[in-house]
């Protein structure tokens, strides 16, 4: 048997003890689980790139400012639910400035993570007509967005970009509008797990059909102005995030401040509602809420329902972040960036050595570098190769549960793989190329 950085028969016996029958299509922590316990018997150190998680410090300016505010006591009181001012003044201008639309600091909303923020958006936009039951995913997607609407019983529908870019996105995204069932559209952007950006081009067409036929478009921005390949890193100057609040009046902004400041930890995210969208009454939403007001429901209704407010010390902290990315005297894209620079050396890797980008492009322009990639290996499908990696001390994940009808393709994470694993990696992904070549496989 050829010799694999890992020993094969150990990879071999744990994939029969999890008990999974099909390693290829495991949850992100159940791979997370097996390959601790496959680096326990081996002693061997994996390439872990299977989990979406920040892997810097958290930004300190906002621990030091919740420390203040515990030391101020607001430990021992309720926070409101609709967010302290001085965040939802923060998140404003920071929309105002990065993306350069305006959000009144009324429909600015904390919330426990963006994941809650998701949560909370379906909550009541997948509720305002009870024809319209169904959610659309522009995918590939977040698996948990998928999950949410299990746990809620609402339906949803998928439509994988991959084939429709740029123009031909309007009839493929049209053909599903026109049904009539669709009440919401969600997208992250950029987005997890292939790192492609909706263009312009491919904005104005979501927001011109959910306009049409009446749909609240979702925005996830979880990596927010993150997309390298323009510096978006000056408040108030172009170029800005592009978003679909310039295309549509009705729309929901989901920002998150685990990746870009590093503060996966602390359950704190953003729900911006537009100001149309926050302001719409909604008869039938007294099915479920006391307020028909779309941003009353959410708040009163949703929010308070889901967490009632959001921790007081966490909102202190990502005010104080935000405030000092819109004064300009903190620049988390800096911080940040690292992701990107560490994406371009990895891909090259994968390339050199016989795999090939699955979501390679924007339109014509290579996707940016940043914190994921998706990749391939002729002959073997994502399923197969996630197995085939691990002797090779390799992880990630399918596209299998991401709605992505490229099955052929794994996401790879960069956040955790460091400097030091980099030449490493690069000779892991040889040798499994030689041995692939050579026809042979450890299983
Ligand atoms: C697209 C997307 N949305 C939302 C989230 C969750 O963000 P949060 O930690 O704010 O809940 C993630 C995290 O991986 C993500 O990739």
């Amino acid at each position: 048997m050829k010799e694999t950085p890992i020993d094969a028969s150990i990879v071999n016996e744990k994939i029969t003890r999890s008990g999974l029958t099909n390693v290829g299509r495991a949850s992100i922590r159940e791979i997370r689980t097996l390959i601790n316990e496959i680096e326990q018997a081996s002693g061997k150190k994996f390439i872990r790139m299977e989990m979406g998680i920040p892997g810097l410090p958290a930004a300190q300016i906002g621990i030091d400012a919740e420390k203040a505010a515990l030391d101020g006591g607001c430990a021992s009181f309720y926070p409101s639910i609709e967010g302290i001012p001085e965040l939802k003044v923060e998140i404003s201008r920071l929309i105002k400035l990065f993306v350069d639309i305006d959000v009144s600091p009324r429909g600015c909303i904390p919330c426990t993570g963006s994941t809650s923020g998701s949560f909370i958006s379906f909550l009541v936009a997948g509720r305002m007509n009870p024809e319209k039951d169904t959610v659309l995913f522009l995918d590939p997607g977040f698996p948990v967005h998928k999950q949410q609407l299990n746990v809620l019983g609402i339906k949803q529908t998928s439509l994988d970009v991959y084939e429709y870019r740029g123009e031909a996105l309007r009839e493929a995204l049209e053909n599903i509008l026109r049904e009539g069932n669709i009440s919401s559209i969600l997208y992250s952007n950029p987005n997890n797990p292939t790192w492609i950006c909706f263009t312009d081009t491919e904005l104005r067409i979501i927001g011109e059909l959910a306009t049409k036929y009446d749909v609240v478009v979702m925005e996830d921005l979880a990596y927010f102005t993150m997309d390298f390949r323009k510096d978006y890193s000056i408040p108030g100057r172009p170029p800005f995030q592009p978003s679909v609040g310039k295309y549509t009046d009705h729309y929901i902004l989901l920002i998150s401040s685990s990746k870009a400041f590093s503060y996966a930890g602390q359950r704190i995210g953003v729900i911006a509602v537009s100001n149309a969208l926050f302001e719409r009454d909604v008869p039938t939403l007294n099915r479920y809420y006391t307020q028909t007001k779309f941003g009353l429901a959410a708040i009163y209704g949703a929010a308070y329902a889901v967490s009632a407010g959001v921790t007081h010390s966490a909102q202190y902290g990502l005010a104080a972040l935000l405030k000092a990315t819109n004064d300009a005297t903190y620049r988390f894209i800096d911080d940040v960036k690292i992701y990107g620079e560490r994406a371009k050396v990895m891909k090259k890797d994968f390339l050199d050595n016989g795999f090939y980008i699955v979501y390679d492009k924007d339109e014509d322009e290579p996707i940016a570098d940043g914190f994921y990639f998706t990749v391939a290996y002729p002959g073997l499908t994502g399923e197969e190769l996630i197995t085939e990696l691990m002797p090779y001390g390799i992880s990630a994940i399918s596209l299998s549960n991401t709605g992505s009808k490229r099955l052929e393709g794994i996401r790879a994470c960069v956040s955790l793989v460091s400097d030091e694993q980099l030449p490493e990696l690069r000779e892991r992904l040889a040798l499994f190329h030689k041995n692939q070549g050579a026809g042979w496989s450890p299983h």
